[in-house]
This record gives C-alpha cells, sequence and structure tokens, in this order.
C-alpha cells in the first residue's frame, strides 16, 4: 500500500472517530463507538493497523509514527466522552480506567441507580461511613470496615512499573492470545524449534496445530491461534508499529502446559524489558538489570549472568539471583539478534538493542521469602493477607 493512501485513511479514521465519541450522549453509545473505533478483535483502529504491514521498508518508520498519533488523538477522544458522560470518572477519582468507568456507567444505568442526577450532582454521600449498624439498645454503632488489597503479584507489578519508569522504561501492552508469527517466527524460532511443539504451548485448537507441524493442509483462512508463551511477544508489536530509539517494558499474563511445583505454574507473569537505539551494548544491559535487583530487592542482593541461547537474542544470558545459597533463575536476556531487527524493519547497522524477560512470581517469592509459589494461587486468604 503507498503512504499517501495508509496516512489519507488513517486521518479519515481520526475525524470519524473524534464525530462519533463527540456526539455519544450516554454510555450505551460511547460503549458501541468504542467498539466500532477502539474494539480490540475487529474495531476500525485494529483494521488500519493491518495495513502498516503492507507498507514499504522505508515508508514503515513514518507510517508507524503517524498511527500513533492518530492513536493517542482517538484514545484522548474516548477519554473526553467519557469525562463527559461519567461523572466520577471526570473528578478523577474511584474509577481508573476508561473501560472500567464505562462499565460503572453502564451498570448504574441497568440498574436504575444513576449517582448522578441528570444535571452532573452527586446523589451520593460519600463522607458518610461505610457501614453502620443498630446496637440491641438501638444506639448506632459503626464497624471498621475490613479493606482488601492488592494481591501480592498485583503490588509486585505496580512496584516493577515504578522502579523502571525511573529508569526511563515505559509501559507496552499487548494480547495474551497470539498468533504464530508474534510467538515465534518475528523471534527467530523456527519451525521445527522444541519450544513450537503444539503439545508443548496452549493452541486454541490443538488438532489444528497438530496437522499443521506434520505438514497437512490446515482449514484455510485460520492461522493457528496460541496463549503466549512469553512476553517478548511484545518486543515485535511495539517494534513493528515505533520507529527506534524504543524503550518500554511490558507485564502479564503468560501460559505453559509446564507441571506447577515450588517454582513453576501453568499460568504465570513475566516483565520483558526492550532498549533499542544506537550504541547499545552488553554492559548497558548488565547495568540495567543490576540497578532494577538493587532497587527491587535491596542493595546487598546478587545476581549472576549465565552463558544460554535463545534464539532471538545474540549473545544469551540466564540471569540468576541468590537465595539462601542457592542460585535462583530469575530470566533470560540478550542483545537483540540482529535477526530480530530486520524482521520488523530496523536497520542493525544503525541500531543495537537489549531485551530481558523475568518471571514475576519468582521475584515476589523471592522479595517476601515464599518459598513455593503455588501459594500465590491457592486463594488463601490467611496467606494474602499478610502483604
Ligand atoms: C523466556 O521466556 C524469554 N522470553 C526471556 C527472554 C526475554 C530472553 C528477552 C531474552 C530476551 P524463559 O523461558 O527462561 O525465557 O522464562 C523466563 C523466566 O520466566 C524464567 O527465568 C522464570 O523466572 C520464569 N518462568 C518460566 N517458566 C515458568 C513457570 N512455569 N512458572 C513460573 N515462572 C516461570
Amino acid at each position: 500500500m503507498a503512504l499517501a493512501e495508509f496516512l489519507a485513511e488513517l486521518d479519515q479514521l481520526q475525524a470519524d472517530a473524534q464525530g462519533a465519541f463527540q456526539a455519544a450522549g450516554d454510555a450505551e453509545s460511547l460503549e458501541a463507538a468504542r467498539i466500532e473505533f477502539l474494539g480490540a478483535k475487529s474495531g476500525r483502529l485494529k483494521a488500519v493497523q493491518k495495513g502498516l504491514g503492507a507498507i514499504g521498508k522505508d515508508d514503515k518508520p513514518a507510517a508507524g509514527k503517524h498511527f500513533n498519533e492518530v492513536k493517542q488523538a482517538i484514545d484522548a477522544a474516548f477519554e473526553a466522552a467519557i469525562a463527559r458522560i461519567v461523572p466520577f470518572h471526570a473528578e478523577g477519582r474511584t474509577v481508573s480506567s476508561g473501560a472500567a468507568a464505562l462499565s460503572v456507567a453502564k451498570s448504574m444505568q441497568a440498574r436504575g441507580t444513576s449517582q448522578s442526577s441528570g444535571q452532573g450532582t452527586l446523589t451520593v454521600d460519600p463522607t458518610l461511613p461505610g457501614w453502620v449498624k443498630n446496637s440491641p439498645n438501638g444506639a448506632r454503632l459503626e464497624n471498621k470496615l475490613r479493606l482488601g488489597h492488592l494481591h501480592p503479584i498485583t503490588q509486585t507489578i505496580e512496584d516493577l512499573k515504578e522502579i523502571m519508569g525511573r529508569l526511563g522504561f515505559t509501559v507496552a501492552e499487548g494480547p495474551e492470545i497470539e498468533d504464530e508469527r508474534h510467538n515465534f517466527e518475528a523471534l527467530n524460532i523456527p519451525a521445527e524449534h522444541p519450544a513450537r511443539d503444539p503439545l508443548e504451548n496452549f493452541y486454541l485448537s490443538t488438532a489444528q496445530a497438530l496437522a499443521k507441524s506434520a505438514g497437512h493442509v490446515t482449514i484455510a483462512g485460520e492461522p493457528p491461534l496460541l496463549l503466549r508463551s512469553q512476553t517478548s511477544t511484545v518486543q515485535i508489536r511495539v517494534m513493528e508499529t515505533t520507529p527506534p530509539p524504543v524503550r518500554i517494558i511490558s507485564l502479564g499474563r503468560v501460559y505453559r502446559p509446564d507441571t506447577a511445583d515450588a517454582t513453576h505454574y501453568p499460568m504465570f507473569h513475566q516483565i520483558e524489558g526492550l532498549l533499542v537505539d544506537r550504541q547499545v551494548t552488553m554492559a548497558d544491559l548488565k547495568s540495567v538489570l543490576r540497578l532494577f535487583a538493587s532497587s527491587f530487592f535491596g542493595g546487598d542482593v546478587h545476581i549472576r549472568f549465565r552463558p544460554s541461547f535463545f534464539p532471538f537474542t545474540e549473545p544469551s544470558v540466564e540471569v540468576d539471583m541468590s537465595w539462601n545459597d542457592r542460585w535462583i533463575e530469575m530470566g533470560g536476556a540478550g542483545m537483540v539478534d540482529p535477526h530480530v531487527l530486520k524482521a520488523v524493519g530496523y536497520d542493525p547497522e544503525e541500531v543495537t538493542g537489549f531485551a530481558f524477560g523475568l518471571g514475576v512470581e519468582r521475584v515476589c517469592a523471592r522479595r517476601h521469602q515464599v518459598t513455593d509459589i503455588r501459594e500465590f494461587y491457592k486463594n488463601d486468604v490467611r496467606f494474602l493477607e499478610q502483604f
């Protein structure tokens, strides 16, 4: 596709989206507009993003830059519409994300208990005590509310974002359901690599993936999808749409059919880091990981780097942390392989980069001296309320 055509398509999309968000008068119509333009599966922004793949290599940086500008403008129009329609959100409290604000507004509408009288004033008095009951003699007793708190893994994720944010890394997100290009191919993981065995992954249709790996014809037009097995997928998604330099982290769930034990779980979380710029070296990678470890665990932690192999980094290392006189593997890391840079349209003669992927359960366990990560998922309140 020609660059000019792609840019014009983006501008038209921006104008349409801004018009629709401005015209939305209630939560229902705003939600309909959100699905039309920002829907994760078949939203119009998503459809235009697919066109990026058809842009020539030389034009890709300009196309990616404009795509990001248009996406930001559409997001801003959506946020402005939420602030207009959902009063709590406008005050910047109680509800923290656009989607959450919308669902609050919709459920209030459904229950017929709108928090707003129609003129934007609150009919709930937030200064009243949360829970009051009468004593046997009729006096009012105020019970202390039992407050919950964030799960230790969520707390860890927030801490990791904060520490890496101080080092200039911004947060990027990627989908948990992935295609083989982002989970394997663009990461230089060839078809015959053992990590691609359908039985080593959670394919959405194992039968189809097995047929493909055996060289049989699969159902036309349905590429196999799987639950991502690593957050390295987000490296590709970010580089495909952003010209260098990039400095991002991505945190989220990943899935592998591993047997649960003290250090493994079939669903776990990773933090991925990616920095690409001119003259980035292995020394930068080691400094960032050492800084991260001393900020997160405290100054006296020891970490070590062991030579290793990942298809998407060269050279590659495993990163271990010391704990109770043993070394525990914390994650993998390395310099981004030139093949990967080329696959996303970067010039490996101009830029280099490092990447790392750490296990969130493991660093959380080490920090709180939890010796078995399965504890995090038993949902035993006696365990969880200690954090
Ligand atoms: C990877 O997943 C690579 N994507 C890491 C990477 C990123 C390398 C960027 C180079 C550049 P690995 O399979 O070793 O590597 O997993 C990384 C970390 O995830 C492990 O060190 C461990 O801390 C954690 N991990 C792996 N499997 C599990 C599991 N089943 N349960 C809990 N944590 C796990």
